[in-house]
């Protein structure tokens, strides 16, 4: 025992970590991100597929509005690789939220109203692969128009299902 403050500095390590992995925000009560549980497994999921969404979509709209110049191969790919994010959605969400880390803004209703929140995931799947479809056939041109709706799936999931922040 030649240091024995040095387990009481690990504690603490342990801890800063455990709360800065639990300061965003969010709603779940359970344990922290990194956990070894069905429910931080499927958090970790969901999170890399909104992010990945998200960064399509980015790009996707911002070609659509103008932004940027719009670039055929570019927007393709965007496009599809959107259908295969949105397509990944629902299996983010399995793991019930009642033991979600604390991190999680995914809100309970997701679990109480399963039909609706996986009708909202479908809803977004489809509009995505209207979008693409369009743009296999008609090009930049044809999808232009389609992104703004397709952009509000986005957020009339959230809207219901996920925590705002403060
Ligand atoms: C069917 C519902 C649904 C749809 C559709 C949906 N989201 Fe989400 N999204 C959620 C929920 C629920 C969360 C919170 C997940 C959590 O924290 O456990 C979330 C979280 C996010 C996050 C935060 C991820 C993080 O880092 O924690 C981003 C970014 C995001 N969504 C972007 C998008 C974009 C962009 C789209 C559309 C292309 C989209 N989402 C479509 C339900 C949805």
């Amino acid at each position: 025992m030649k240091n024995p403050y040095r387990k009481l500095m690990l504690l603490g390590a342990a801890a800063t970590l455990a709360f800065v992995g639990g300061c965003a925000p969010g709603g779940g009560g359970g344990g922290g991100a990194d956990e070894d549980t069905p429910e931080a497994a499927a958090f970790r999921f969901r999170q890399a597929v909104m992010r990945v969404a998200a960064a399509k979509m980015a790009p996707i709209g911002a070609m659509a509005r103008g932004e940027v110049p719009a670039d055929e191969a570019v927007f393709a790919k965007n496009v599809n690789d959107l259908v295969a994010a949105a397509g990944m959605i629902t299996e983010g969400f399995g793991a019930d939220v009642s033991n979600a880390p604390a991190a999680s803004a995914a809100l309970p209703e997701i679990w109480t109203n399963m039909d609706d929140f996986n009708e909202r995931a479908q809803n977004m799947l489809a509009g995505a692969q209207e979008l693409a479809n369009a743009v296999e056939s008609g090009g930049f041109a044809a999808g232009q128009g389609l992104v703004q709706g397709t952009a509000g799936n986005c957020g009339a999931c959230h809207r219901s299902y996920r925590q705002r922040d403060e």
